[in-house]
């Protein structure tokens, strides 16, 4: 199957540097993600078709390059491991791979997809450095009444390298412990004096007030980002899939890019990474299986203002 260009550009690749700015390929990402050039991306963000949720294509010439549709969850998730090692070549070494996972049940049994796709990423040489847990507060109502319902999926961040780059003052969160509103909002008291820090105040240069916990505590722009996300699912309808909300990209994207840098999603679906990119200010390149979809995000993308004099149109 050959890759096709849609936006403003067309080939078959190998692609230069250059020719990836801005686009979408339509194919199939295995093909394509030895065709892009090497040390280009700065975050990979992306959510590849659950194992045997839904069914994307339906014609038999696209049907057989349908990452969900194999046969066995071990097949998935040694394919989805193969791109992966491919895209890992393509992310600039102190890039950073953000996968969101769902899991499956199959015969009555939870599968466990998710780790076992991290576990298996992190056997072929990423590093694994964050489960991040996706809490959706208006998940589905479902009819099991054996087990709870489940309302969240998984987010991992995977690295290339020990040393990465990862911006945590981008996406920091209101304070809870030490806040106006909680019963220890007295907490810089615990320093000495009103207003002391680790630095000053009584207990200047207590080693247990150190650098890290003065951050954690007391840090101007909030507390660092935790492990559970709540957010809610995305509204867009029309693609009739799940699509990213936008919230859920933003953290990832501020949190791993800078403006200016490109931001790779190879399964773009709706093309909800594309967007946020482009309220941001960062490049994309989308890859995706079905034409459709395809011109569907590029319609998507077009429509979203982005800054004026900062980007070019599409
Ligand atoms: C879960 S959806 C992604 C939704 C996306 N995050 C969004 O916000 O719209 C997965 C997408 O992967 C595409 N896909 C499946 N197999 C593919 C393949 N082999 N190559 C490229 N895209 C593929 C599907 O067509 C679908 O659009």
């Amino acid at each position: 199957m050959s890759a096709k260009k849609i936006a403003n550009a067309t080939g078959d690749g190998p692609y230069t540097a250059a020719e990836i700015i801005d686009k979408i390929i339509v194919g199939n990402s295995w093909e394509i993600a030895e065709k892009l050039p090497s040390e280009t991306v700065r975050s990979i963000i992306t959510s590849p078709p659950y194992f045997g949720h839904r069914e994307y294509t339906q014609t038999g010439d696209l049907e057989k390059f349908e990452s969900g549709r194999e046969c066995d969850p071990i097949v998935y998730v040694e394919k989805l491991v193969s791109l992966f090692e491919e895209l890992r070549r393509v992310l600039r070494s102190n890039g950073t791979l953000w996968l969101n996972m769902g899991d499956t049940y199959r015969n009555g049994q939870l599968l466990g997809i998710p780790w076992r796709t991290a576990l298996s990423l992190q056997g072929s040489g990423w590093i694994l450095r964050s489960e991040i847990i996706w809490n959706k507060p208006n998940a589905m109502p479902s009819p099991v009444s054996n087990r709870p319902t489940t309302s969240h999926e998984h987010i991992f961040l995977l690295t290339k390298s020990k040393s990465y780059f990862y911006n945590a003052d981008a996406i920091r969160e209101p304070h809870i412990t030490f806040s106006a509103e909680s019963k220890m909002k007295g907490g810089r008291n615990h320093f000495g004096k009103r207003g002391g820090t680790p630095e000053n105040g009584k207990n200047k240069g207590n080693p247990n007030l150190h650098k890290a916990n003065w951050d954690q505590a007391f840090h101007p722009l909030g507390r660092n980002k935790r492990t559970v996300w709540n957010i809610p699912l995305g509204k867009f309808r029309d693609a009739h899939f799940a699509v990213f909300p936008e919230q859920l990209v933003e953290h990832c994207l501020l949190a791993g890019t800078s403006k200016g840098d490109l931001v790779l999603d190879p399964f773009i679906g709706s093309g909800t990474t594309a967007i946020v990119a482009r309220k941001f200010e960062r490049h994309f390149l989308g890859l995706e299986l079905v034409e459709q979809y395809a011109e569907m995000a590029l319609k998507r993308i077009k429509a979203t203002p982005v800054c004026p004099g900062s980007f070019s149109e599409i």
